[in-house]
């Protein structure tokens, strides 16, 4: 309801985030919560049609680059410097492919992970550290709950998760003393439309299946709501480590599913 003769015009957001991979799943939900609560955003991935969509729904901005690509990244941040401050930048493209086990995996793909979860990751943040202290600003990293726990044919992708939050836990280290966030969110079973189809590299019976019958998992919302509340708290407090599951699910290899007859 409005009062008349009151200033109906949205407040200018005070805030700004980078989203990396904005363009699906968790980073498109981040980007919408994030925008309801005030802040401005600038959404980022490869595909411009799914950031352009983006940015239609949402009045967020974009820019599309590739964190596995030092140039792509190096325009990036001029494009996203340009558009003023950064107060939080959300580390959430990433993802996993295969599920080999170790003695036989496909090696190119654990380098392709450990590029894009790792070297991609600390690329994009060490590029934006400068703009991040100009405001004391908050760094998430959306870890995984294969970041604290090994299961069976996720070697690579375990690997790279648990390397991009020891380097994230490292950096805390590092930066204490300074008024910078470092806060991880490692989620467990996110039912998101593409993370298990680029997992089986297309095959949608596969990816379809890693969710059969468990009752409710996580929905991107449900993360993104973790990554606004972490960010709401009050700025000298650190949510040093988030884990998120679904209730039906007590660890990666523990989870409940309902059989059908
Ligand atoms: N879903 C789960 O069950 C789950 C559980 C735990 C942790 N996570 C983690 O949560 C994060 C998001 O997962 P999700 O389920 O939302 O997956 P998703 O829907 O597959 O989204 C991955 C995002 O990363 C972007 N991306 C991939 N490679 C990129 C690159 N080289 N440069 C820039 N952006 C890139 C993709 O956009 P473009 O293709 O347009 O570049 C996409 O927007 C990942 O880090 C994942 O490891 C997911």
């Amino acid at each position: 309801m409005t009062t008349p003769g009151t200033d109906t015009t949205p407040a200018t957001p005070s805030k700004r985030a980078v989203v990396t991979g904005a363009s699906s799943g968790i980073g498109a939900a981040t980007v919408r919560a994030l925008i309801a609560d005030g802040w401005a955003v600038v959404g980022v991935a490869r595909r411009e049609d799914r950031l352009a969509e983006l940015a239609a729904e949402t009045g967020c901005d974009y820019v599309v680059a590739d964190i596995t690509d030092k140039d792509s990244v190096t325009a990036a941040i001029t494009a996203i410097t340009a558009l003023g401050p950064i107060d939080a930048l959300v580390n959430n493209a990433g993802g996993a492919l295969g599920i080999d086990r170790v003695d036989s995996a496909d090696l190119d793909l654990w380098e392709r992970m450990y590029d894009l979860n790792v070297i991609g990751t600390f690329r994009i943040t060490n590029a934006l550290l400068p703009a991040l202290r100009e405001t004391a600003g908050s760094i998430v990293f959306i870890t995984s709950t294969a970041a604290h726990e090994p299961y069976e044919g996720g070697g690579g992708y375990v690997a790279s998760k648990y390397a991009e939050r020891v380097a994230a836990r490292t950096m805390r280290l590092e930066l204490v003393g300074e008024p910078l966030r470092v806060i991880e969110i490692a989620p467990g079973m996110v039912h998101t439309e593409e993370f298990s189809l680029v997992r089986f590299g297309g095959d949608k019976s596969k990816a379809d299946s890693v969710y059969d019958g468990v009752p409710n998992p996580l929905t991107a919302g449900d993360i993104a709501e973790s990554i606004r509340w972490s960010l709401s708290m009050p700025p000298h407090v650190n949510i040093d480590s988030l884990v998120v599951r679904p209730v039906a699910q007590a660890a990666y290899t523990k989870t409940h599913r309902v059989t059908q007859n």
